[in-house]
């Protein structure tokens, strides 16, 4: 049993010495081996030190160097090594931190991780949650809350009777909202058609003004979705005045944070989310920002009750009420992985200081990247405040075709977008967001003078 962890642990670790060397991207010969994983069922085993050598010999090369020092595509954090070694440690331990009888270990590092990232965070002292796969489904845990706690308000209890016949419940949202808070809002039966969709400003935060409006002219069940850090610019909504109007109407009013809510662990940061604790409820990952591996993220509430009305679940064979702080009562999952392991090894390790070290140093960079691109003659599309970094090369079909060339090039990995998605005057960008640990100076430069190059590259073959 032990030789093939410790084969694995082998394989793991000439990966992370390698990775460096390599193309961010795989080669195509590495891609084309992937055949050698994609046989029929098979009907007898084999030895698992062949499996875990095909995982290592044919897996390894193919992957995107996303837990590296050059990968800005989407918003990609790396793993801390604390958090991998962590991580392997509670592999070992196999835990199941669904409820604390389950788990002593798991049940106290949870609970622990809990009061530490609220603290971090600068949220409620009330406020707590429960760890889960992503901010998608961090949404949705805290939208099915919102949802119940609004139609409560009114004397409509949902997770009894459901939502047939139920007081019409009004959601305000941004047009710059995530796919993934859309997608939230239809999972939770609100209907992401029926959404006021309230206008951006250029830095894609909602209008201060239009989203007043809006919160006043709803009535009955309300909540407003809002957002911290916006995907593509990183800009966040004006909490400090849109949050306290909302509250006085009895509106819920939910952030989705999953990686913008991490500004309020940097001091240098905190002004972008200034009054984003008033909030009912939040979404923030860990496995970008905080770079855990995946997955990891966190629902939190300002009334852990509000979360047990609609996730709680109850049988005979679960232990009745005791006071402690039951996780599977909290979120979606029963069964759930200690996610919460890494998240503490990391907190452990980088104590308050080195975690607003590891954000500021993220938007440091990432305004280097966008001065050195400007630079070099590419046009920088907006205030770049926290880790997002959008560029155009021009025309938007010159700019995706240095966005592909990149791709390709493999000194780092960037995707594209478009900005602001949902005017006419949309354009084409770059997108590049700078969330790893691991990345420095030296990486930005010549992640920079690469992009430059092919876009150069890309201009003599098109004039
Ligand atoms: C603002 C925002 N919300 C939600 C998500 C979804 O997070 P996850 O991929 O962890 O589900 C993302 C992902 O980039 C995001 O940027």
């Amino acid at each position: 049993m032990t030789d093939s962890v410790a084969q694995g642990h082998a394989f793991a670790l000439d990966y992370l010495r390698d990775r460096s060397e390599r193309s961010v991207v795989p080669s195509s010969s590495a891609v084309a081996d992937l055949d050698q994983l994609k046989g029929e069922l098979p009907e007898q085993g084999r030895d698992p030190s062949e499996v875990l050598a095909l995982l290592g010999g044919v897996g390894s090369p193919a992957t995107m160097v996303t837990n590296g020092p050059r990968y800005f595509g989407f918003v990609t954090g790396g793993a801390l090594p604390v958090a991998m070694g962590a991580g392997a440690l509670a592999s070992a331990w196999d835990q199941n931190a669904a409820l604390p009888i389950m788990s002593p270990v798991a049940s106290a590092i949870d609970t622990t991780t809990i009061k530490w990232m609220v603290e971090l965070l600068g949220l409620a002292p009330t406020a707590t949650g429960t760890f889960c796969g992503g901010a998608s489904e961090a949404n949705l845990i805290s939208m099915i809350s919102a949802r119940d706690a609004v139609l409560a308000r009114v004397g409509w209890d949902a997770p009894s009777q459901g939502l047939a016949g139920s007081p019409a419940i009004t959601v305000i949202t941004s047009v710059e909202t995530h796919a993934s808070m859309k997608k939230a809002i239809s999972l939770a039966g609100l209907g992401r058609d029926r959404c006021v969709l309230v206008d951006s400003d250029a830095q894609g935060a909602m209008d201060a003004a239009a989203g007043l409006a809006a919160i006043a002219a709803a009535s009955g069940p309300t909540i407003v979705a809002l957002q911290a850090g916006n995907v593509n610019t990183g800009q966040s909504d004006p909490f400090e005045v849109l949050i306290p109007a909302a509250k006085k109407t009895g509106a819920w009013v939910h952030v989705d944070g999953a990686f913008g809510l991490w500004a309020n662990a940097a001091p240098t940061r905190t002004q972008l989310v200034r009054g984003v604790d008033g909030a009912d409820s939040w979404a923030v990952d860990a496995h970008k920002w905080l770079n855990v591996t995946y997955d990891s993220a966190v629902a939190l509430c300002a009334n852990g009750d509000d979360l047990a009305r609609s996730m709680r679940a109850d049988a005979a064979y679960l232990p009745s009420d005791s006071g402690e702080r039951v996780p599977m009562n909290l979120g979606l999952q029963m069964s759930q992985k200690a996610r919460a392991i890494e998240v503490w090894a990391v907190i452990s390790t980088l104590g308050r200081d080195g975690i607003a070290d590891l954000i500021e140093r993220s938007c440091g960079l990432a305004k280097r990247f966008a001065d050195r691109l400007a630079a070099g003659g590419a046009e920088v599309l907006h205030d770049v405040v926290l880790n997002q970094v959008l560029v155009s090369f021009g025309s938007n079909e010159m700019t995706d075709q240095v966005i592909e060339a990149v791709q390709a090039e493999g000194t780092c990995w960037a995707g594209g977008t478009t900005w602001p998605a949902h005017q006419l005057t949309a354009r084409r960008a770059m997108r590049l967001s700078v969330s790893g640990w691991e990345t420095t100076e030296g990486d930005i430069d010549a992640s920079a003078d690469a992009i430059l190059l092919c876009w150069n590259a890309v201009r003599e073959t098109t004039s």
